[in-house]
This record gives structure tokens, sequence and C-alpha cells, in this order.
């Protein structure tokens, strides 16, 4: 049961106006007004002059949304919660949003869905040398002796080393569980146990970039995490090793891997890089056994109404009096994205 309207809380929408049409079509629309009072048409790209603050309770945010700052809240009298339709809610709830104790929800998890799916492709092809393989058929018009070629190709025994069991490195490794691959984790906050519950295998980062034929990162972006893949570790990658990153660009030394996939040795699937957009002249554009692409793991087109449907959940869940089934707890963002 929805409450009356009269009892309806106020919301607004506070992100990039392209996010709010993308994502809230009007069948979106339809579920939200039927438990929320909101203009649908009015998106606050810009909180410094706005007047629906004054009685706004619910916060509806995404990509886009202005810093919450203690400026914005001293004129949000009202605000009790902040509905992100996104992952990360770092760039915008700021620690007078916790000090006022406003309670944060996200969608993270509908957000790590399209990047594992990324990342399981990215593994699949990656082991098969498919881009390679694309690459010499467009050249030579003609099959080559693949297997000579490439001794111990394809997706059989290989072994994958997943750093990070955050929402995305976990739903890599479901998702991987089907097939013939042995999965290593590094993660300094699981446990051997835990570890062995997911059906993997626990070590530390050196020996889970020795032993794998793809490394794929899913760690957070932390100061701990800064060039978690340096010259040293990508050295210790094996001849004809994959790399990819959907993580963040500061996860990898972008010059390293630069020199090291320059030389042939390893491969490498990029989403996201450091700078991100990469200097036009970045030989990573170029290199073939690079593929780069332009941070589109994440949710895109249609995969965004997953994001809006987990947040309409929780907007619903708040207008029934229960928890967020999703909430963001300030604590838990020293270790998560
Ligand atoms: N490419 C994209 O479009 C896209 C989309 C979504 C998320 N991401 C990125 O994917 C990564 C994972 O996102 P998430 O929401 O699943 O993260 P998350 O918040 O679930 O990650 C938190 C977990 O990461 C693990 N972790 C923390 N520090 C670690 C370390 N030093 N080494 C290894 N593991 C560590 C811990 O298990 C922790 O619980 C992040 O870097 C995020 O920014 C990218």
């Amino acid at each position: 049961m929805h409450p009356t309207p009269t009892t309806r809380p106020r919301a607004l929408f506070a992100m990039g106006r392209r996010h709010r049409d993308a994502m809230f079509p009007p069948a979106e629309i339809q579920r939200l007004t039927a438990c929320v009072d909101i203009d649908p048409d009015h998106v606050a790209e810009d909180l410094t002059d706005e007047p629906a603050l004054a009685d706004v309770e619910i916060l509806i945010t995404s990509w886009g949304c202005p810093v919450l700052d203690e400026e914005v809240l001293a004129r949000a009298p009202a605000l009790k919660a902040i509905v992100h339709a996104a992952g990360s809610v770092k760039h915008h709830v700021t620690q007078a949003c916790w000090d006022r104790g406003v309670l944060v929800s996200s969608a993270p998890a509908a957000n790590a869905v399209p990047v594992a799916e990324y990342t399981v492709a990215a593994i699949l092809f990656a082991n098969k040398r498919v881009l390679e393989i694309g690459g010499l058929y467009r050249e030579h018009r003609a099959p080559l002796d693949w297997s000579r070629r490439f001794p111990g190709f394809g997706n059989y025994r290989r072994t994958v080393g997943v750093v990070g069991a955050s929402l995305v490195g976990r739903k890599v490794i479901e998702l991987l569980r089907p097939y013939d691959l042995d999965v290593l984790l590094a993660d300094p906050y699981v446990s051997t146990l835990r570890a062995a519950a997911m059906g993997v295998r626990l070590v530390e980062p050196d020996e889970l970039v020795e032993a794998s034929d793809v490394v794929s990162l899913h760690a957070p972006e932390l100061p701990e995490t800064r060039h978690l893949m340096d010259a040293r570790r990508l050295g210790l990658m094996r001849d004809g090793a994959t790399l990819i990153n959907t993580a963040r660009g500061s996860l990898v030394d972008t010059d390293a891997l630069t020199a090291e996939a320059a030389t042939g040795r390893i491969h490498a699937v990029i989403d996201v890089t450091e700078p991100e957009v990469l200097p036009a002249a970045s030989p990573l554009y170029t290199l073939p056994n690079v593929l780069l692409t332009p941070h589109i793991a994440g949710s895109l087109g249609g995969e965004l109404h997953r994001i809006t449907s987990s947040a309409l959940d929780e907007i619903e869940r708040y207008c029934a009096g229960e928890p967020f089934a999703h909430a963001v707890h300030h604590a838990a963002l020293a270790t998560s994205a």
C-alpha cells in the first residue's frame, strides 16, 4: 500500500537532465508519482538557487548531481533521504549529509551486472585470442594454423585472477562458475574460508598476477589501490596474459602499461584510464594487443533501467516505512567504491 496523496513525501530530481530523460521514461515516472509528490519535468542540475529544496524530503540523484554540501543542506531542512540512481555516492554525498543523519541508498549492485557481463565477455574472448585472430584473418584473408600460433589458447583449464571481491568482482566470479576456468582472488578483506565458499582460491596479489592467464581488476579507487598494477606487477604477468581494467584508471600505472603493452608481451582490455580520456597520441588507442573502450562497461542504454528499477524499489520501501535494501553506510565508504 502506498501512502495516501496527502502523506506523500516531496521529492526532487537532482542530476544531469540527460540522465533523468534516459532513466525515467513515462512508465517509471508513473510508478514514481504513485508514491511521491514530485514535478517530474523539473530536474535540478544546479542547487544554488533551487526553491524546491525548501520542502524536499527525498532527493533522487544520479550522475551530474551537484555536491550536497552544508550550504545545500541548510536550504533543505526537510531532507531525510537521498536515493542515488547510479553507483558510488562519494562524489556528491558529503560529510554534512552523514552528520545530519540523512538516509542514503544507492544502486551499485544493479550497475555491477553490466560491468561483470562485459568482463566475462572480455575474459572469454581474451583466452580464445579472438581479437588477435580476427586481426590476422583480416590481414591474411586465409585461415592459419591457430593452435600452432597460440599453443594452449582457449577457455579450458585457464586461470583467471580477480582482484577484489567487490559487487562487480563477486558477480564476475558467479558468472564464471559454469566455465572450465580456475579462479583466483586477491582481496585483503576476504578470508580464505569466504573465498572457498565463493569457489575461488584466495592468494596474494603477486601470486595472482604470476599465475593468471587473465588478470581482472575490480577493486575500488582508494589510496591503497593506486597503481596496484605498477611496472613491477605488470612485469610479473605471464607472457601472452591479458589485463582487464573495468575498475578505475588509477589502479594501473598508465605509462608502465603502455610500455609493457608496446613490447607485445601482454594484452589489455581497458575500459577506464588515467587520465580519462587519454591523450590522442597514446599508443593504447592503436596497439593491436590492446582494446580500449570509453568507460562503457557500466550501465548504458536499456541497462540504465535496471538502475531505475532498483531506485524505484528503494523509494517505495521508504514510502512504506521500510528500511532501504541498498543502504549506503558511511563507515563502509573507506573500503568501497
Ligand atoms: N567501468 C564502469 O563503467 C564501472 C561501473 C561500475 C563500477 N566500476 C568500478 O568497478 C570497481 C568495483 O565497483 P563495486 O561497486 O563493485 O565496488 P565495491 O564498493 O563493492 O568494492 C568494495 C570491495 O572491494 C574490495 N577491496 C577493497 N580494497 C581492496 C584492495 N586493496 N584490493 C582488493 N580488493 C579490495 C573489498 O572486498 C570491498 O568490500 C570500482 O573501481 C568501481 O569504480 C566501474
